[in-house]
């Protein structure tokens, strides 16, 4: 009896022991997306040094993008240089795994520093080292032509622009009444509208790099990318601001296909509930557009565990992780039940490797799977979400 007894206590720690160290299986997002690629952005240092990392990659994505490898100044890193190895290397992966693949980004005002920084604001005849409009023109064509041409067939997808519409200031609504209004003025912005005023041009950047782009590749789908443009009225009305613009795009006969929106959000802020997701989606349906989800992650709070010498942070509680688990299901669902958006794409799988801690410390464990590869609440709320089942069937 003794025997029996000690032999059911250890079954039972053996048990115990299973449960704390395996999860619950989970079932592929790929697997379970049938109307919605489901995807997440890449970094190829991690895919290439950390083998966990690329077959947890392979088993659940269908869909990648690099984070940061189709960069301006990361393939064009100086002017005319151009270097693909980082990019290679996650296409590559992706067309080994049928994967589709994002393009992120041709046109950003960001990530381009040695050509933003020695922008001058001339029509042409800049000083040695400097670029002037004539020169932006002359890079941004063989830029599109020399990075979208390497991946022609390839890529299905580009963001073509990236975070052009203006911020709104404080309590000031965007003024949307003209593209010069709408439009961040960056140096791509000013550039064609110096080029524009000498007939060079017919039409500001954003049109004129879409057009360049279909050019290049007819069949890719060209993509507007933006932030705080998810709900329907968005970041302090943001998204009447895109929805402007888009609206004028098409009207113009630019060969657009679709928006991104990036949600990146915090758990206390959830468009589909808020500010009505869907609507805006379906906002952009009636315009003959898709949406695609680009850049999800949704950041918690961490606690602080020691002040001296440096903060150093603690883990996510319960809680949080469960209210982080609610927003990714409500943002899946409502994107899968539009039967409108294209893509989901979270910004990164994994808190090993993610922007939001370098960017906003004390912040992170912004994805669906922890810093060792295991799945949080976050991953089985998006797996019943891809299902089509409650959050609370068991
Ligand atoms: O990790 C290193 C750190 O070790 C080093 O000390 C530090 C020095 O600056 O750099 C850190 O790397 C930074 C990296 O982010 C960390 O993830 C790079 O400098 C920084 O350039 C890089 O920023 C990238 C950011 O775009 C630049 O704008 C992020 O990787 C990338 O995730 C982020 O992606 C953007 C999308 O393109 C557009 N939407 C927003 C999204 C998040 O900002």
């Amino acid at each position: 009896m003794r025997i029996i007894f000690s032999l059911l206590i250890s079954i039972q720690s053996v048990v115990a022991v299973a449960d704390s160290t395996n999860p619950p299986a989970l079932t592929p997002f790929k697997d379970l997306s049938t109307n919605m690629l489901f995807g997440t952005e890449v970094d190829p240092e991690a895919l290439a040094n950390d083998q966990p990392y690329a077959d947890l990659l392979a088993k659940n994505y269908n869909i990648v993008v690099p984070e940061n490898d189709l960069k301006f100044e990361n393939t064009e890193t100086s002017h005319g240089h151009f270097d693909f190895e980082h990019a290679d290397r996650i296409v590559n992966f992706a067309m080994a795994h049928h994967m589709v693949v994002r393009g992120h980004v041709l046109v950003y005002q960001w990530q381009s520093e040695w050509l933003r920084n020695n922008y001058v604001d001339q029509y042409d005849h800049a000083p040695a080292g400097k670029f002037a409009a004539k020169d932006v023109k002359a890079i941004l064509d063989h830029h599109i032509e020399t990075v979208m041409g390497r991946y022609k067939g390839k890529i299905k997808y580009w963001d073509v622009v990236n975070e052009v519409v203006c911020d709104p200031v404080g309590t000031n609504k965007v003024d949307r009444s003209s593209l010069d209004t709408i439009l961040q003025h960056s140096f791509w912005y000013r550039a064609f509208k110096i080029l524009k005023e000498h007939g060079d041009v017919s039409e500001d950047f954003v049109s004129y790099a879409f057009r360049k782009a279909h050019s290049v590749d007819p069949d890719c789908k060209l993509i507007l990318n933006d932030y705080g443009i998810e709900g329907y009225y968005g970041w302090q009305e943001k998204s009447l601001a895109a929805r402007a613009l888009v609206k004028m795009l098409l009207d113009q006969g630019v060969p657009i296909s679709g928006v991104g929106f990036q949600m990146h959000q915090s758990y206390g802020n959830d468009p589909s509930v808020g500010d009505h997701l869907d609507k805006n989606i379906q906002a952009y349906k009636a315009m003959g557009l898709e949406v695609q989800v680009t850049e999800c992650d949704i950041q918690i709070k961490l606690p602080v565990v020691s002040g001296k010498p440096d903060k150093v942070y603690g883990e996510p509680t319960p809680t949080d992780l469960k209210n982080q688990a609610e927003t990714y299901y409500n943002l899946v669902k409502t994107c899968r039940e539009s039967g409108n958006v294209s893509a989901f794409l979270t910004w990164g799988f994994t808190d090993k490797y993610s922007w939001i801690p370098w960017k906003y410390p004390g912040c992170g464990c912004a994805l669906p799977f922890d810093k060792n590869y295991q799945p949080k609440p976050a991953a089985y709320a998006i797996e019943k979400a891809l299902r089509g089942e409650s959050i609370s069937d068991n």
